[in-house]
């Protein structure tokens, strides 16, 4: 109970649901337009029966003044259900962020119009001021249990500026936006790429209208900070994080019930006295290159000169609503969509018809509504949109099952609404074509998809959506407390230090790479350094401690780092072992008969992978790909993987799917068959296992339970704990000996 009192929803989206208007000294509000808001108020203005909040928050920049926002507030409360925090920004700022770097880079790009781009480094740093200003806004009233909800692509970086302050924050963040392919995405300077996609992941959950974005996003993930998921899960660091998809929904009962509603009949009664006996055809989206307005007009032009036995028949009610206007791009799209309005009526027009009905303005609910049912067709032609609202509301308005969705096949909204007629809205003759063919539709015909499309929309309605979030978000937290549990902290690093100094007789069992030194770019390079060898030669120099250094690495390269110390060497994950400064062991047999088979694949792959090479030690072939360009690389050990375990099916041989390397060696031997031999018939108080791979697995597979095991790094693990990175090894195993 107390904790649910205690926990609030804080949404944080650049716009705010509302704008301020004054006007004769006195002070109103206006909704504010676009999918978001109109999706997020839908949420706020039902009763969240599931997920009880004590406090709803919505945070965001302000576009009235200050002055104005007191003087509002002063007498009422803006809205009911939740509590506004507008942030007051300096105008300048505000419009190199919101105008530039927002809507002149962003928007564009990820929407697929990059010669539309501005790269101006100046708007960049203005966007990081804006996202710097919410974060400390945010910092300063978060509270522990709440939940902060972020959205879209005025707020990248937002996630991360958060986290940074609070590691343990609550944070989601979805994208209304189409997350574009690499090839995209990649022409944003290297810089800002690097710190959106650090920005996004700073978030516990990410995400997306469509599966194609969530792979888009993946991708882009890999590619810029080399992290790979496994089903839609990665680690930051070490945090789990997850990407999915959850194609926001529309307020279904609203739009669905809106037809009984006395102010929309009166509208709806209008519009029909208006356009007697006409077929309407109507569309309604804010002004913006995205749309595909003036494609749409070429579409219903070409309708038009291709059947003129409909003419006087149907009307096209097409309703801009203003948006952006300052930036030249809209500004432009706004004068050339007018001059096609009037080139068609120009054209078209008779004495007592008009084709295309034109409004640009902003519609009120009543009026929208009143339209969505009126209107036999809907056509929703965008060139890109991250879901599109319009469409999902015109089918939740069809009351009666009929009417006819032409839909862009380029909307998010397409691949939910399969029974619309999807179109490509750069050919105008199929979008002619698709206007004739869904006037003419049978009415059974119209009733079989529309029902079908209304099913889909009562089952997953806003709220569902934000249902959905907010579970998912919550059971990642979940997983990440299950996962932190066993994170190495100091006092578990003080316990372990503890153990080890009570025991008599103790053994280190020590990965090399990734482990005791970072991965270099070229094995050859990850030498040990001064500091780690002496290191080893305190730990080994006490007669109660043995060290094993545990490595899938040759015999020869482990003697010429590690000759003279007093250690264990296991070398080729096991195939040798040397004992103190005793002989090496070959553990099996050198069977070198295989190696004719694999070596050649392996090398046609070092070919056809740039930056890639193989090694050969005695008992292993290793295929090396650290330097390959990520999403080749990627790709490649894939089919390699695919083609190995075909090969070697009817040998005796084992395929390792390591770090940025795949081994092929004999079977049989591995860390975990290599370290029991090391400690057969010898009863240690005290072991401590480190490693970072999965060959390391064995490892921590065959220990004894009292055994310490430690991983590095992130990932499922069958260690007891893990530990960030490999730069906390080496002072974890200094503690070992500083008393
Ligand atoms: N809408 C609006 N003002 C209007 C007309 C429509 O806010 O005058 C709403 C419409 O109901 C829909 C949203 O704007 O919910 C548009 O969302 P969509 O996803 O189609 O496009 P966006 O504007 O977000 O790019
Ligand atoms: C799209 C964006 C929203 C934005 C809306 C209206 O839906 O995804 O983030 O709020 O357009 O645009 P505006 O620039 O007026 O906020």
């Amino acid at each position: 109970m107390e904790e649910k009192l205690d926990k609030r929803l804080i949404v944080v989206s650049n716009r705010l649901p509302f704008q301020l208007i004054e006007k004769n000294n006195k002070v109103s509000l206006k909704a504010s337009d676009g999918g978001l808001v109109s999706a997020l108020k839908s949420f706020f203005e039902q009763n969240d029966s599931e997920h009880v909040f004590s406090e709803k928050w919505w945070i965001g920049s302000a576009d009235f003044p200050e002055r104005r926002w007191q003087k509002y507030t002063a007498i009422k409360k803006p809205i009911q259900a939740f509590e506004i925090d507008p942030l007051f920004i300096d105008s300048k700022l505000y419009n190199r962020y919101y105008n530039g770097y927002c809507n002149a880079t962003i928007w564009p790009l990820f929407h697929y119009f990059p010669s539309y781009v501005d790269f101006d480094e100046e708007s960049f740093q203005s966007y990081q001021e804006v996202n710097q200003i919410f974060a400390d806004r945010i910092v300063a009233l978060l509270r522990p249990n709440d939940v902060l909800w972020i959205h879209d692509y005025q707020l990248f970086l937002l996630p991360g500026m958060i986290r940074d302050k609070v590691p343990d924050a609550t944070i989601g963040f979805f994208l209304h936006i189409p997350f574009p392919t690499f090839e995209i995405f990649r022409l944003l300077h290297r810089s800002w790429r690097e710190k959106i996609i650090q920005g996004m992941i700073g978030a516990d959950l990410v995400g997306f209208h469509t599966q194609e974005y969530v792979q888009h996003f993946l991708k882009t993930l890999r590619m810029v900070l080399g992290i790979n998921h496994q089903f839609r899960t990665f680690f930051a660091d070490s945090r789990i994080v997850k990407a999915d998809l959850f194609p926001i929904g529309i307020d279904y009962q609203k739009f669905h019930n809106a037809a009984h509603q006395a102010d929309v009949i009166v509208q709806r009664d209008a519009v029909f006295k208006n356009f007697d006996g006409l077929k309407i055809i109507f569309s309604v989206d804010r002004l913006d290159y995205t749309k595909g307005v003036t494609h749409r007009l070429a579409g219903f032009e070409r309708f038009l000169e291709l059947h003129p036995e409909v003419r006087e028949q149907v009307v096209f009610v097409l309703v801009v609503v203003p948006s952006r206007q300052i930036i030249s791009r809209y500004n432009q799209r706004r004068k050339l969509i007018e001059e096609y309005v009037g080139r068609i009526n120009g054209r078209y027009s008779t004495l007592q018809w008009q084709p295309v009905i034109y409004r640009y303005s902003h519609l009120s609910f009543p009026e929208l509504s009143a339209l969505y049912q009126a209107a036999d067709i809907g056509l929703i032609t965008p060139l890109r949109d991250g879901m599109n609202l319009v469409a999902k509301e015109y089918a939740a308005s069809r009351t009666n099952q009929d009417g006819v969705l032409i839909l862009s096949e380029l909307a998010g909204a397409a691949s939910e609404m399969g029974e619309a007629v999807l179109v490509n809205p750069m050919d105008k003759e199929e979008m002619a074509h698709a206007i004739f063919t869904s006037l003419n539709m049978p009415v059974e015909e119209q009733r079989h998809k529309m029902v079908l499309l209304q099913k889909r929309l009562a089952e997953y309605t806003v709220i569902d959506w934000v249902q959905d979030f907010l579970k998912q978000l919550n059971e990642v937290k979940d997983q990440q407390r299950a996962h932190k549990t066993r994170h190495v902290t100091s006092a578990i690093r003080e316990k372990i230090a503890s153990q080890f100094r009570q025991a008599s007789s103790r053994h280190l069992f020590l990965d090399y790479d990734g482990t005791l030194v970072p991965f270099a770019k070229h094995p050859s390079k990850a030498i040990p350094d001064q500091e780690l060898i002496a290191l080893l030669k305190l730990l080994s120099a006490d007669p109660k401690t043995e060290v094993t250094i545990i490595s899938g690495r040759s015999h020869l390269i482990l003697e010429e780092w590690f000759d003279g110390l007093p250690i264990n060497l296991v070398a080729e994950h096991g195939a040798t072992i040397r004992l103190g400064n005793g002989d090496w062991i070959v553990e099996n047999e050198v069977d070198q008969s295989w190696k004719p088979l694999v070596r050649p694949i392996l090398e046609l792959n070092a070919q056809r992978s740039p930056g890639s090479f193989v090694e050969e030690k005695n008992h292993t072939l290793a295929w090396h790909y650290r330097n390959v360009d990520t999403d080749l690389g990627f790709v490649r050990s894939r089919e390699l993987l695919d083609n190995l375990y075909h090969l070697v099916r009817n040998e005796q041989l084992q395929i390792v799917d390591g770090n940025k390397v795949i081994e092929v060696r004999v079977a049989g031997v591995d860390k975990g068959a290599a370290a029991s031999k090391v400690i057969q018939g010898k009863a240690y108080e005290f072991i401590l296992v480190l490693g970072d791979d999965k060959t390391d697995e064995d490892m921590f597979r065959v220990m004894d339970t009292k055994a310490v095991t430690i991983k590095v790094g992130g990932g499922h693990t069958l260690a007891q704990y893990t530990i960030p990175s490999q730069q906390e090894v080496l002072p974890l195993l200094k503690q070992l000996i500083t008393t």
